[in-house]
């Protein structure tokens, strides 16, 4: 299976542009899945919810979603992409699975970021496990990566692949990743962007180096941190099948979650 990522800097408000820049870098790509960053259409740093809603689009009538179809179909190709979506009154700060019919699941990220609070309502859709040319993959959203229950949980619902869209501006997700990959023997592919947005209410960097992470933490491959990159590498999904890190250990099987229940009412936690 070919899988990648494409790193770039979207222009804030400018959602044709953006979609533009995406068609013209992805025209002559020959890969299974590309994930591209968060919010990668709208741009991120929005002023308030007001803004965000006027920026946000439903999937089920989007002409970025319909581009987006387009390019897959072309390319026999499917993305995961960032995706500030509406949803009547709601907006949600979303990642779009996208194949060569269409949208084929909406993830809402479940762990908002700082001032995303403010702007996104919180995601509201379980985690799920969906298939793409025989991989199993697991969507998740940048800040989701602070939170190891949803690689794990993914990974118990048989997710192979992680994808990743992500508009980071903290220093240490890219590590953790590895040890999501680690702890669970799956790949991940982080798909950050890079530049800043500047507005009236101040300016954001982003992190880039956007990465695709082996089963056991291994690096393949990390991008510059200010530089636009489209990446694409064959893995081997047996890799993340076997879920041995020795001959006695089993990394899903040795789990013992009859141990788990009494903190789990203790916190209201799910484990
Ligand atoms: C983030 O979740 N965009 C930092």
């Amino acid at each position: 299976m070919r899988v990648g990522y494409y790193q770039f800097r979207p222009l804030f408000g400018q959602p044709g542009r953006n979609v533009a820049k995406v068609l013209a870098a992805l025209a002559d790509t020959t890969a299974d899945l590309i994930v591209l960053p968060e919010l990668a259409f709208s741009g991120y740093h929005f002023r308030d919810r007001e803004e965000a809603l006027a920026l946000a689009e439903d999937p089920a009538s989007s002409e970025t979603v319909e581009s987006l179809t387009a390019l897959c179909l072309k390319r026999d190709l499917y993305l995961v992409t960032g995706f500030c979506e509406r949803s009547g009154e709601r907006v949600y700060n979303s990642a779009l699975l996208i194949g060569p019919r269409g949208v084929e699941h909406v993830y809402r990220k479940l762990h908002l970021f700082a001032d995303e609070k403010r702007c996104f309502d919180p995601g509201d859709v379980p985690l799920s496990v969906q298939e793409v040319r025989g991989a199993r993959i697991g969507i998740m959203v940048c800040f989701d990566w602070a939170f190891p229950e949803v690689a794990r949980v993914l990974a118990i619902q048989g997710a192979e692949v992680l994808c990743h869209p992500s508009n980071l501006v903290l220093g240490y997700c890219q590590e953790a990743m590895r040890t999501r990959c680690l702890e669970n023997r799956v790949y991940a592919i982080t798909a950050n962007r890079f530049g800043s947005d500047k507005r009236p209410h101040g300016e954001l960097r982003f992190t880039g180096k956007s990465q695709v992470v082996a089963p056991g933490g291994r690096l393949i491959h990390r991008a510059p941190s200010q530089r636009e990159q489209l990446y694409v590498t064959e893995i081997d999904l047996a890799e993340a099948r076997n879920k041995r890190i020795t001959p006695w250990n089993d990394l899903l099987s040795d789990r013992r979650p009859e141990w788990y229940t009494r903190y789990d009412q203790a916190f209201g936690a799910l484990c």
